[in-house]
């Protein structure tokens, strides 16, 4: 069987950790060549949320390659509070990295994602761009993730024209390193996400890595402009 992803250059920010490591994993196993970029911890090294860095690091990825058939912004920061505890400081530095931080990478790729004539972008939104969980203080996150889901609508408007196609992923509760944190901080939080869930279990970033690699193949080349849950159900009650 030939790998789905063969010969594509993806581009996955986030790739040190949780699900943008597990797409960056998944991208190689199915034949791409990937470009993992992280704070630290990753072969390439960047903060997308410094511009001129994001140009400089996109401008050598695209002049290595000469294309990017694959963007997956898995990058991404949020602060949560209720919002009475909520600085503003803390309220901007979480819309940065949740909507900034697809902004910056994603139009410094743009000219190299036309370049190939058939480009996929990922996105990541998020159950939260819908729905509010009960325990969770996640005002500035929602409100970054309603961002990513209505930014991605109009990227797919965009890019269409020059074949390229943007979609986003809505994860419900995935275990990750900084899901954890969570997790550990109240006992009676995983139990809470479970009651919202149809399927018991939480994701684990795999799960959410197998779509991406869907949308980033051949297989998906008519799907643009949606969004995909992936949350054991968690938004369909
Ligand atoms: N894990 C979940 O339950 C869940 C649920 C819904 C949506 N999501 C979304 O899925 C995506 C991936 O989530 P995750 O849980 O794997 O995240 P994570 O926190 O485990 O990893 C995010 C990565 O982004 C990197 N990063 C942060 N700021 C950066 C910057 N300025 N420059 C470069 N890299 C930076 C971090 O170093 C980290 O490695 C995110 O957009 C997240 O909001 C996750």
């Amino acid at each position: 069987m030939t790998a789905r992803l063969a010969g594509k250059i993806a581009v996955v920010t986030g790739a040190a950790n949780g699900i943008g490591q597990a797409c960056a994993a998944l991208f190689r196993a199915e034949g791409a060549v990937v470009v993992p970029i992280d704070l630290a911890g990753t072969e390439t090294a960047c903060d997308l949320l410094n511009e001129a860095a994001v140009t400089a690091q996109f401008a050598a990825i695209g002049g290595q390659h000469g294309r990017i058939d694959v963007l997956v912004n898995a990058a991404a920061f949020a602060v949560f509070e209720w919002i009475e505890s909520l600085s503003y400081e803390d309220w901007r530095r979480t819309l940065q990295g949740e909507l900034d931080i697809v902004f910056l990478p994603t139009r410094a790729a743009w000219p190299w994602l036309k370049a190939g004539g058939k480009a996929s972008v990922v996105n990541f939104a998020s159950a939260n761009a819908r729905h509010a969980l009960e325990g969770s203080p996640a005002l500035a996150h929602c409100a970054g993730k309603g961002g990513v889901l209505a930014m991605t609508r109009q990227l797919a408007m965009e890019g269409a024209p020059h074949g390229i196609r943007a979609n986003t992923i809505a994860p419900g509760f995935v275990r990750t390193a900084a899901t954890a944190r969570h997790l550990d901080a109240d006992p009676a939080f995983e139990a809470r996400v479970l009651r919202k869930s149809m399927l018991k279990t939480l994701g684990e970033p795999d799960d959410i890595a197998w779509c991406a690699v869907w949308l980033a193949s051949d297989e998906a080349r008519y799907v643009t402009g949606a969004d995909f849950a992936v949350d054991g159900g968690a938004t369909a009650w």
